[in-house]
């Protein structure tokens, strides 16, 4: 699955990559003239050139205005770690030279591009040559960018595991693998006696059908100084598989859902960034983790129950399950102190109706709060864009016999799952909720990422606690 290393020491490799305009190496003759075509436009994509102390990669990064914060040099990385195979080499030396970000970027895209989920794999597609990549001269970039891909990969990873071996229990165990050593407080809330008494009635409605216990797990981060009284609070949507429950999804691409968990991953991930990061806020992600199936047990359409903040719900459909699970979740973390909180779910197909598969969705009461999420987005790549929280619209969440329903009709879905949880949140915490439903599910392939998971919101979760 990692079978990528990415070093800023110098040696000998297979091949060596000049990114055109960014190099300003003495390169062969024959080298130079194919560069300087490249250079003009008159090639393009990455062209191999045999010269006489080697084999040389040329390439450029893509000038797209859609390509923001690094994407261009993400791509170039991924595109970079595929040649390098496609060649049958396992080692590469790049020559590049530039901002520090930009190198991180192309860093990035190589992790991120070389990532596969071949742990159920078998024989040369499951064990693939280790790769080598030299970026000499960068150590801080490296560093940071190998970093960062590692714990978007390791995100990845927990949506790519088939629900079969990736549930609520096994999801807590590997994160506590992946935290230890941080120095960072984990707690966690698991099984439907420990939910219902410490007031998680959503998790307990959700997950009790589950094949496995649902669980809360909380990731605390303290500094050692605390800058001002500002406290950070993520919160991610962690359902293992989401069959819909008694409301149960078609069978076309239902499993998709063993994804539904990319919200609690990306919060996974950040943590981890965080921790080696140590920025000088306090932040606590918290992963409502439940797996949505039908059984005996489960939740039915019409149930009602009483949330953690008091206000009754009715379930109309079980298969809006994610805005159950994070509503306790949501004011739990308020109850904590969070002056800013962010939430990220793959929440709705309505966000992908509205925006594409490729954008995520940003709803807040506070304007320049959203404005910060997405300005972290966009440092990194990430799109996010916003969807209004309609006031008008709450009437479509009313019900007769309790306070809120949990779907809104056919029109305008992100916004009422956005307006759902609302509810739930004190209206003094600057609180921003992201949709990924589109952008962390690509079975598809997109830019540097393999078919399957991506992993999404992983760094802009990060970039925004170390900006705060
Ligand atoms: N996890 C899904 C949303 C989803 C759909 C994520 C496709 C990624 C890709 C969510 O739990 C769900 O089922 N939402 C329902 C809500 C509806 C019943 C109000 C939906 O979007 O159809
Ligand atoms: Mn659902
Ligand atoms: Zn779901």
């Amino acid at each position: 699955m990692h079978d990528c290393t990415v070093t800023a020491t110098a040696g000998k490799t297979d091949l060596t990559a000049v990114v055109i305009g960014h190099s300003a190496r003495k390169l062969p003759r024959l080298v130079e003239a194919v560069a300087a075509r490249i250079a003009k436009g008159e090639l393009s994509g990455a062209q191999r050139v045999l010269a006489e102390d080697g084999t040389y990669l040329l390439v450029k990064p893509d000038e797209k205005p859609w390509l923001i914060g690094g994407e261009n040099w993400r791509v170039l990385g991924g595109e970079l770690a595929s040649q390098t195979r496609a060649a049958s080499g396992t080692s590469l030396t790049v020559l590049v030279q530039g901002t520090g970000a930009h190198v991180q970027a192309l860093v990035e895209g190589v992790l991120l591009g070389d990532y596969r989920f071949n742990r159920c794999r078998s024989g040369k597609d499951g064990s693939r040559k280790k790769l080598i990549v030299r970026i000499p001269g960068h150590e801080k970039a490296v560093t940071e960018g190998v970093r960062v891909a590692e714990a978007q990969n390791l995100a990845r990873e927990l949506c790519d595991e088939p629900a079969n071996v990736m549930t609520p229990q096994s999801f807590v165990a590997r994160a506590q693998k992946e935290l230890r050593g941080l120095g960072l407080q984990v707690r966690v809330i698991s099984g439907v006696t420990a939910l219902g008494r410490a007031g998680f009635p959503g998790l307990v409605q959700v997950g009790r059908a589950g094949s496995a216990a649902p669980a809360l797990l909380e990731v605390r981060y303290t500094p050692r100084k605390r800058r001002g009284r500002t406290k950070l609070a993520l919160v991610g949507k962690g359902i293992t598989f989401d069959s819909g429950g008694i409301s149960i999804k078609p069978g076309a691409k239902m499993w998709e859902m063993k994804g539904d968990m990319g919200g609690a991953a990306a919060v996974l991930g950040a943590m981890k960034l965080i921790g080696q990061a140590k920025p000088a806020v306090p932040v606590t992600g918290y992963m409502a983790l439940a797996e949505n199936m039908p059984d005996s047990d489960a939740q039915r359409p019409g149930d009602i129950y009483q949330a953690r903040n008091g206000k009754w719900i009715h379930v109309d459909n079980t298969d809006a399950e994610g805005r159950l699970v994070l509503a306790d979740v949501l004011t739990y973390a308020c109850e904590q102190g969070a002056t800013h909180l962010v939430d990220v779910a793959t929440l709705t197909g309505a966000c992908l109706v509205a925006l594409g598969d490729r954008i995520a969705g940003l709803m807040s009461r506070h304007e320049a709060w959203a404005q910060a999420v997405r300005a972290a987005g966009q440092e990194v790549g990430e799109e996010l864009w916003p969807l209004p929280l309609y006031g008008e619209y709450r009437g479509l969440i009313d019900h007769p016999h309790a306070d809120v329903n949990n779907t809104g009709g056919p029109y305008g879905g992100a916004i009422t799952a956005g307006l759902f949880l609302a509810e739930f949140v004190d209206e003094k915490v600057q609180w921003a909720h992201c949709d990924i439903a589109g952008p962390a599910i690509q079975t598809a392939g997109w830019r540097y990422y393999a078919k399957g998971m991506t992993g999404f919101a992983t760094r802009t979760l990060a970039k925004l606690a170390i900006r705060m």
